[in-house]
């Protein structure tokens, strides 16, 4: 199979797309100019599995140019652009294996069919490339597999657990782990496209809203800090006492999820836990409470749960909105013999993703940047003949202060540089003790 796409015709669509989004990564762009005289990636294949959005199709030819050839699936059934799809298969040359809304079996068929293209070098969001290669094509190991990326908190937690049972089999670079990448993407991309998704996909006005925000991380911090910016109160829930204690001090209510489910309006889980809302919270929650998860997997709410307490089939009232309708436990404020309303966004999936178009070119810009970068390492390192043992490795400080400074110099920002006699003295010990 050549590409898996949903309608090839979007495919004028999907430039404008792509294009539109070019403009705002400039970081990306010079990479891509390097890239395309000195051909890091010369002869290389790519197999990434990421959100298919105008961004990663720039990511995408970022790497093609610099003489990679890749092959693209999708790293959620749900956050396919598919008129970007089209226009990579149809106008950039880039096989594509994703449909929006593709069912798990399609999902993991597209993540197979990239990984038959027998590439030495992967990119993930989320580990599924890495899982299936060692789970089922173990051959991939022994056959010039340089390494991989992971642009997601979850997949590195993964990664890690694989490499402490002693079964990653390969070297991995952890992009989430870049400042450049989590101090901007994870807070202030997820922070302002999971809002977006939210108001998409309900118009619910957050002004005088309670907004539970589950997981104070990187993601959680820059979702709470945009929440209240709208006008919402907002209460953080955690299980970490130094990340509450933070919540508590950046002037957020913190209080255990069970006593949030009662007064909350809006709930959204950013914690890449699973069962973060459970039965005994939706059994609190007031009627219309509205419910969804930017957290990568889709374990964050317990629909499972949530089904068994339902009465019937849940009701899809708008796209990407189910109302499920439980008979109200006696202290909530509906009259006693009615339904009480939950709305589930997305199907709890990335509602950033699936109800709007994830996080902005801008910030997609460094993250995406750092990713090009990481791979040019691990190809690097290859040619010098320097054999990376499987591990989880950080992105080098070289890599982070070149992405910070290409993107200051686009803002037209510049900084300080250290004096002399100021290096000097933050290198020393005995002067002014
Ligand atoms: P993080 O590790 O910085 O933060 C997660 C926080 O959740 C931690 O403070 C942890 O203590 C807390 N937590 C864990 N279990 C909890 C529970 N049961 N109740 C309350 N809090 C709990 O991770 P980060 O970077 O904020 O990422 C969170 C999730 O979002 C991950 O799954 C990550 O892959 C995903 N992600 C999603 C993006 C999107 O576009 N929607 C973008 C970037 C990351």
């Amino acid at each position: 199979m050549e590409s898996d796409v949903a309608d090839i015709e979007l495919a004028r669509t999907g430039t404008g797309r792509i294009e539109w989004a070019d403009r705002d990564m400039p970081v990306l762009a010079a990479v891509r100019e390097r890239f395309e005289k000195e051909k890091p990636l010369e002869g290389k294949v790519l197999a990434a599995c990421l959100h298919v959005t105008a961004e990663t199709a720039n990511l995408a030819r970022t790497l093609k140019a610099a003489g990679a050839s890749v092959f693209l699936c999708a790293s959620n059934p749900l956050s396919t652009q598919d008129d970007v799809a089209a226009a990579l298969v149809k106008e950039y040359g880039i096989p594509v294996f994703a449909r929006k809304g593709e069912d798990r079996e399609t999902f993991f068929a597209h993540v197979r069919a990239v990984l038959d293209a027998k590439p030495v070098l992967t990119m993930d969001d989320g580990a599924d490339l890495v899982s299936t290669i060692h789970q089922e094509r173990t051959d991939l190991l022994d056959d010039g597999m340089l390494g991989g990326t992971e642009e997601t908190t979850t997949g590195v937690v993964r990664l890690r657990a694989m490499a402490k049972d002693g079964a990653l089999k390969m070297p991995i670079v952890s992009v989430n782990d870049a400042k450049t990448k989590n101090m901007f993407d994870n807070r202030y991309g997820t922070g302002q496209s999971t809002l977006e998704g939210i108001i998409r996909a309900t118009d619910v006005l957050l002004a005088g809203k309670v907004f539970v925000v589950a997981g104070y991380g990187w993601c959680g911090r820059g979702l709470a800090m945009r929440a209240r910016g709208m006008g919402a109160s907002v209460i953080v829930t955690e299980i970490d006492a130094v990340k509450a204690l933070e919540a508590a001090m950046d002037g957020f209510s913190v209080m255990p999820m069970e006593k949030a489910a009662a007064v909350g309006d809006v709930f959204c889980t950013v914690t890449g836990n699973k069962d973060v809302i459970r039965a005994a919270h939706f059994e609190r929650m007031k009627d219309g409470a509205m419910v969804c998860n930017a957290g990568h997997f889709d374990v964050e709410i317990s629909l499972p749960e949530l089904r068994a307490m339902a009465e019937g089939e849940p009701v899809r009232v708008r796209p990407f909105v189910d109302e499920y309708r439980i008979r109200t436990p006696a202290h909530t404020q509906v009259s006693a013999g009615m339904h009480k309303r939950v709305y589930v966004l997305a199907e709890g999936r990335l509602v950033n993703l699936a109800a709007a178009e994830g996080h902005p070119a801008s910030v997609m810009d460094m993250s995406f940047s750092t990713q090009a970068l990481a791979c040019e390492w691990l190809a690097l390192c290859a040619a010098e003949g320097k054999m990376l043992a499987p591990a989880v490795y950080e992105v080098s400080e070289e890599i982070e202060r070149q992405v910070a400074e290409a993107k200051l110099g686009s803002m037209g920002v510049a900084i300080d540089e250290l004096t002399p006699e100021q290096e000097k003295y933050m290198a020393s010990w005995q002067e002014g003790t």
